[in-house]
């Protein structure tokens, strides 16, 4: 990418909503998603939601956002049961800005934030069967630790992964 055309990273605010939900839906359309997509759902789950520590996006020079990453606190009864106080990250990169480095771009700020806040881990829950995003939490320094109902859970584990990806 050249400094031209290069995304901008970072935080979302409320009014990103619709962009969030722009790379969802388009996700869903590229068949890369099945869960909900709409700008109430990036609203409550990603850019208002209590657990939040950061939320980044990366959006394209003419004001496109191209993707996002969420860095939550596992908190008692998370969803994914998580350890309580690691960190739960999700990425999600329009199809389109794919394999252009934003993902790469997104944790680096995400791994601010958790050393910040002083998480111990980082757990990456990804469907077995998403080649994409099990081969991108593995480049970040994630590696592998449980499986759970088709899931590979991935664990970045501060002091001990890549500290500069
Ligand atoms: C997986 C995903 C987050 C990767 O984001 P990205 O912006 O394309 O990643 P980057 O371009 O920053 O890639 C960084 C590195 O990750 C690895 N990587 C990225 N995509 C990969 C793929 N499809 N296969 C294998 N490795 C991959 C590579 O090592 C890459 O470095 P390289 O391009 O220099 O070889 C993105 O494709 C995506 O949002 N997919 C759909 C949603 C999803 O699967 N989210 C994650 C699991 S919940």
């Amino acid at each position: 990418m050249s400094t031209l055309t290069r995304p901008i990273i970072r935080d979302a605010v409320e009014a990103d909503a619709d962009g969030l939900s722009g790379v969802l839906t388009a996700l869903v359309a590229a068949g890369k998603r099945t869960k909900p997509a709409d700008s109430a759902f990036a609203l409550t789950h990603y850019i208002c939601d209590p657990e939040r520590i950061q939320c980044s996006l990366a959006v394209a020079p003419d004001g496109q956002i191209l993707g996002f990453q969420s860095l939550k606190l596992a908190t008692r009864n998370n969803p994914y049961g998580v350890a309580v106080g690691w960190g739960i990250i999700g990425t999600h990169i329009k199809p389109s800005a794919a394999r252009c480095g934003i993902g790469r771009a997104l944790f680096k700020r995400s791994l601010q934030a958790a050393r910040q806040q002083g998480l111990p881990a980082i757990d990456a829950t990804i469907g077995a069967n998403n080649f994409d995003g099990l081969g991108y939490y593995e480049a970040m320094g994630f590696r592998e630790y449980r499986q759970m109902d088709g899931a590979i859970c991935k664990v970045f584990r501060m002091g001990t992964g890549v500290t500069n990806p």
